[in-house]
């Protein structure tokens, strides 16, 4: 297909590079342009502005947050004026349900297909085309996207017709990993402020009932105290809850878990935190429990 593809941050980086290696025409467009120029030295066309990447059979967006999107698509020159009659937008952001349900609404009105196409794993999955791709919109319009979501993931389910659906699902998925964070950060500062070790317990865990990624990656992660170089950046994870919030208050659930996990990464952000991964709230727990950065046991000096 002839692609264009907007936003190239750690996830839509890797996932522009495996559209040109399925052989895909890709033209690239990110804010800061230096971005660009390791997609073209692989073969992709470099768009000077938003609306020179929009001139194909299809464009995706993989962008920051709603502001991000806001701009690329409704702003000057932007993806809704450009994109021409029957061509798709595939939403691959994490965004808010609203923002999609606005999406999908000036999609329509201007004779444009649209997908939302949100997606699970971190940047090493994005660069492995292993991402797990959720997917929603009118039947059709996904399976044009087929050779795309090949060419970026190792497995697409379809959500429904209603694009905003999907949007949901990705916002409920990183909610549940959060909680998994919490979790495993409380469950931590408990064992070692009695003196066990925290890389034996989380290899007792995860070899028995807890055997499976998230609390690999993330218990590992807090174990090591490895939040840097961030692959999920805090004030993104922060954005997700929020959405998760606002998609909830719409929708009249409450949710105390939820609210509890913003205000944790609040914590981290007022701390400093911006630059370290989202998986830092889970040595927030030890702290409060007066194991100084969360990296020592009790047995250790300076930790009584
Ligand atoms: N990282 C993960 O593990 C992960 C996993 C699943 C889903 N996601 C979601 O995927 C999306 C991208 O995440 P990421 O980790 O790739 O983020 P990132 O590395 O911070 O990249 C963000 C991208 O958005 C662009 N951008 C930000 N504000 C913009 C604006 N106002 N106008 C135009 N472009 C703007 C950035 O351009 P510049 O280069 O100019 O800053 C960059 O290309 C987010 O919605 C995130 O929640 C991330």
């Amino acid at each position: 297909m002839n692609v264009g593809f907007i936003g190239l941050g750690q996830m839509g980086a890797g996932m522009a590079v495996n559209l040109l290696r399925a052989g895909h025409e890709v033209t690239v467009y990110n804010r800061t342009p230096s971005r660009a120029r390791p997609l073209v030295e692989q073969g992709a066309r470099a768009a000077a502005r938003v609306g020179d990447a929009c001139r194909g059979d299809a464009v995706i967006t993989m962008l920051a947050d709603d502001a991000a999107v806001e701009e690329v698509v409704f702003g000057h020159d932007g993806v809704i004026g450009v994109l021409r009659e029957g061509a798709i937008h595939v939403s691959m952001s994490t965004i808010s349900v609203a923002l999609s349900e606005r999406l999908a609404t000036a999609h329509a009105d201007a004779r444009h297909r649209f997908v939302a196409a949100p997606v699970f794993g971190r940047p090493e999955a994005a660069a492995a085309a292993k991402l797990f791709i959720v997917a929603a919109g009118a039947p059709d319009d996904v399976d044009a996207c087929g050779a795309l979501f090949e060419a970026m993931g190792q497995k697409t389910f379809m959500l429904g017709e209603v694009p905003k659906a999907a949007n949901l699902v990705k916002l409920s998925g990183n909610f549940l990993i959060a909680s998994v964070i919490e979790a495993l950060g409380e469950a931590l500062a408990l064992v070692g402020k009695a003196g066990i070790d925290g890389r034996q317990y989380l290899d007792f865990l995860t070899a028995t009932l807890f055997n499976v990624p998230v609390y690999k990656t993330y218990g590992g992660q807090i174990v090591e105290r490895k939040f840097e170089p961030a692959g999920f950046a805090a004030p993104l994870g922060e954005k997700d809850i929020r959405l998760t919030l606002a998609a909830a208050e719409t929708l009249r659930v409450p949710m105390p878990l939820a609210s509890l996990l913003h205000d944790r990464l609040l914590t981290l952000l007022a701390r400093g935190g911006d630059g370290l991964d989202w998986s830092a709230i889970g040595q927030l727990a030890a702290q409060d429990a007066g194991l100084g950065d969360g990296s020592r046991t009790a047995r250790e000096p300076g930790n009584g």
